[in-house]
C-alpha cells in the first residue's frame, strides 16, 4: 500500500476499510475489470480501492463517501485525465488543500491513472445508457430489459461479437428492428457505449 504522510491512525482505517470493501458479497453487482483490461489498471484499482476510497467513489458510478472528494468517473471533467499521474507525484492537488499527499512511487502513480482512465469511459458509456436505452434494454448486470424483446445488453455478446457492435451501429442495427430507434451517436460516444457494454457482459 501507499504510505499516506499522516498519521497511522488513517493507515489502519485503510486497512480496515480494505478489509470491509474485500467483503463484499460476490453477488453484488459492480463492474469490474476483465482480464484484458492489463496489469497497469488492475493493480492501480487495488492501490484506489486501499488507498483512495476512503474519501472518493473509485469505481464507475457512485457518490463519494466524502462529498468534497470527487469521484474518480468525474475526474475527466475536472482536469485531463493524463495530468493525474504527475498530480500524485508531485504530492499536490494544486488548488486543493483538503486533498492528502502520499508517498507514492512513479508506477503506482502511474498505475492509478491508468485505473482512473479506464473509468472515464465506462462511467460516460453508463450514462449513455441509462439516458438512450435502458427504457428497453437491461442495461445492468442484474436488472431485466423493460422491451420484451430487447436483449439484455449483459447477454449481447451471444448474439453477435463485441467487436461488430460498432459496424453493427454504423450501418444500422435498428434496420431489421422495428422497435429499435435510430441514433444518431458520434464516434467518441459510440465507443463509451461499447466499452459499457463490453465490461459488463457475463459468461453464463
Ligand atoms: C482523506 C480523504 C482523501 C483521500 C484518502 C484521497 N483523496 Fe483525493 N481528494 C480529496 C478531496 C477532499 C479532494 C477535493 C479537494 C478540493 O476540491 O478542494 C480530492 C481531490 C482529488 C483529485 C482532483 C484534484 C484536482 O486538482 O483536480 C484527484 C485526482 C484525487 N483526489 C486523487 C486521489 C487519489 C488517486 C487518491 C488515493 C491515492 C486520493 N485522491 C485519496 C480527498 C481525499
Ligand atoms: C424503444 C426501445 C429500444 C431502445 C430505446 C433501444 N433499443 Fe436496442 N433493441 C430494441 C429491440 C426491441 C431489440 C431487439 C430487436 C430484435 O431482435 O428484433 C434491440 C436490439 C438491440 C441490439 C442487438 C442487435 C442484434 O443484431 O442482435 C443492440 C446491440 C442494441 N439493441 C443496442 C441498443 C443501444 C446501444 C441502445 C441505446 C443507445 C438501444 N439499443 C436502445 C429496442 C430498443
Amino acid at each position: 500500500m501507499i504510505k499516506p504522510k499522516t498519521s497511522l491512525a488513517q493507515i489502519l482505517t485503510a486497512g480496515i476499510l480494505f478489509f470491509a470493501a474485500a467483503s463484499i458479497p460476490a453477488g453484488a453487482a459492480e463492474v469490474r475489470p476483465g482480464p484484458d483490461a492489463g496489469e497497469a489498471v488492475l493493480h492501480g484499482e487495488a492501490l484506489a480501492r486501499l488507498n483512495c476510497a476512503r474519501c472518493h467513489e473509485v469505481g464507475i458510478a457512485g457518490e463519494s463517501p466524502r462529498p468534497a472528494a470527487p469521484p474518480f468517473w468525474s475526474l475527466s471533467d475536472r482536469r485531463p485525465v493524463a495530468t493525474i499521474a504527475q498530480m500524485l507525484i508531485e504530492q499536490a492537488s494544486p488548488e486543493h488543500t483538503d486533498m492528502p499527499t502520499f508517498e507514492i512511487t512513479q508506477k503506482q502513480a502511474e498505475d492509478i491513472a491508468a485505473w482512473i482512465s479506464w473509468v472515464q469511459p465506462l462511467a460516460h458509456g453508463r450514462r449513455l445508457v441509462i439516458e438512450n436505452c435502458a427504457s428497453c434494454h437491461a442495461v445492468t448486470l442484474t436488472d431485466e430489459s423493460r422491451h420484451p424483446d430487447a436483449p439484455p445488453f449483459r447477454l449481447i455478446s451471444k448474439r453477435l461479437p463485441i467487436e461488430a457492435l460498432e459496424e453493427a451501429f454504423a450501418e444500422g442495427i435498428e434496420s431489421g428492428h422495428p422497435d429499435m430507434p435510430v441514433f444518431e451517436t458520434d464516434i467518441i460516444q459510440l465507443q463509451d457505449i461499447i466499452s459499457y457494454i463490453a465490461s459488463i457482459q457475463t459468461v453464463d
